[in-house]
């Protein structure tokens, strides 16, 4: 079973209940989701492992920690979740970004793949994959099962916000995915959407519909 971890950071949490504000407009979103990005990607990125170097002071030789092992990849998939790669890039800026679209169909809920572009060198990066929504978790599901078929097995999802049918629908599929979220709601509707979420993260992040 994979670790799920709800980043639960006074910060994040009271920036996702304006997220989650219907009268939050389409700029104070984008803003407050970049924030949000930022913060949790500082969690996401707390067990990185570290090596230690040489470095010399004004004063004396020291030994310091840098990161070591993988480098960083960031996949979004589209188009809600290219709206947190920018503030994750603030704490990560050497991360390459890969996109997945996808969008789901209204009427079966299933996951439709319409494109797909990745850094050469993704197989070798602890990849994070980055939607603001995990719903029924086809649409996560899809991109890890993507990101799987092009040999990418280091990998961890990063959303704002997730459904309980969700976070086990990735659970059971991919046992070996860490999810990171900022909320655990409470259920789905009868049209697929979170309850009580904080409604089409793609419209409200691009002023659509
Ligand atoms: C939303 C969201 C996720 C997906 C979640 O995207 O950004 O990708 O729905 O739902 P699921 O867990 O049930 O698959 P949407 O399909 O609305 O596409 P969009 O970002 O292009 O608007
Ligand atoms: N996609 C969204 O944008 N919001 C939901 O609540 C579910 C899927």
């Amino acid at each position: 079973m994979s670790k799920l971890t709800i980043c639960d950071h006074p910060l994040i949490q009271h920036k996702l209940t304006y997220i989650r504000d219907k009268n939050t407009n389409t700029k104070d979103f984008r803003e407050l989701v970049d924030e949000v990005a930022t913060m949790m990607a500082y969690e996401i990125t707390r067990d990185l492992p570290l090596e230690t170097i040489p470095v010399e002071t004004p004063v004396t030789t020291a030994q310091g920690k840098v990161i070591s092992g993988r480098m960083l990849g960031l996949v979004p998939i589209l188009r809600a979740g290219l709206g947190m790669v920018d503030g994750m890039l603030q704490l990560i800026p050497g991360a390459k970004v890969g996109h997945i679209g996808l969008f789901r169909d209204p009427e079966t809920l299933k996951p439709v793949e319409y494109y797909v572009n990745l850094p050469s060198d993704s197989a070798e990066r602890l990849l994070i994959v980055v939607d603001p929504m995990l719903a029924t978790g086809g649409s996560a599901n899809a991109a890890i099962e993507t990101l799987k078929k092009r040999g990418c097995l280091n990998l961890k999802l990063m959303c704002l916000i997730a459904s309980p049918e969700g976070v086990k629908a990735v659970q059971d599929a991919h046992p070996d995915v860490d999810i990171y979220i900022a909320s655990l709601d409470e259920c789905l509707n009868d049209h697929g959407y979170i309850v009580p979420g904080l409604g089409d993260a793609g419209d409200r992040m691009y002023g659509t519909k």
